[in-house]
């Protein structure tokens, strides 16, 4: 499970500044958030309630559409596997099965040691590359399961 992050309110703060504490807003203060921690704590929901005059249940629906942002934790590395038809045919499902193993997870799932997030997303538009993985902001391809392998172990070395 992803550990629990240490609130930086002045940066929160500063976030919901930068756009005016506008309440049309919303969905770029909280991509901002999500930008910050990969996922809007549920404990700077009253505070963008009340900063930015909205109901709850509007966040949570942002939340619900938008699938970069979430309000569960998740880790410090979203490891996205592109599910296109080109990485399909190009092999993605045996790449999101060794990624699967590896981090002993289902597809949404977090690792134990709160540093991947497995999830699938459409295609990136990096087709002749595939098949393709997108880790945060950056994206892999021309993977077999030995490189993507060696990729997630060299994450998890930067992060140590
Ligand atoms: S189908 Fe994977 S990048 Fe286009």
């Amino acid at each position: 499970m992803a550990t629990k992050v240490e609130i930086d309110w002045p940066k929160i703060n500063a976030i919901i500044e930068k756009y005016k504490s506008s309440h049309e807003a919303l969905l770029m203060i909280m991509q901002d958030i999500s930008d910050l921690y990969n996922y809007v704590p549920k404990e700077v929901i009253p505070t963008l309630c009340a900063k930015l005059d909205v109901r709850e249940s509007m966040i949570y629906s942002v939340a619900t559409f938008y699938k970069t942002i979430s309000l569960q934790p998740r880790g410090k590395y979203i490891v996205s596997v592109c599910t296109g038809t080109a990485c399909h045919v190009l092999g993605a499902e045996r790449i999101s099965e060794a990624l699967q193993e590896k981090f002993g997870i289902c597809e949404g799932q977090t690792s134990t040691d709160g540093l991947f997030t497995l999830e699938a997303v459409r295609c990136v538009g990096c087709c002749a590359s595939g098949p393709v993985i997108t880790v945060n902001k950056h994206t892999h391809g021309g993977l077999d399961r030995s490189k993507v392998l060696q990729l997630v172990n060299d994450y998890k070395q930067q992060a140590s």
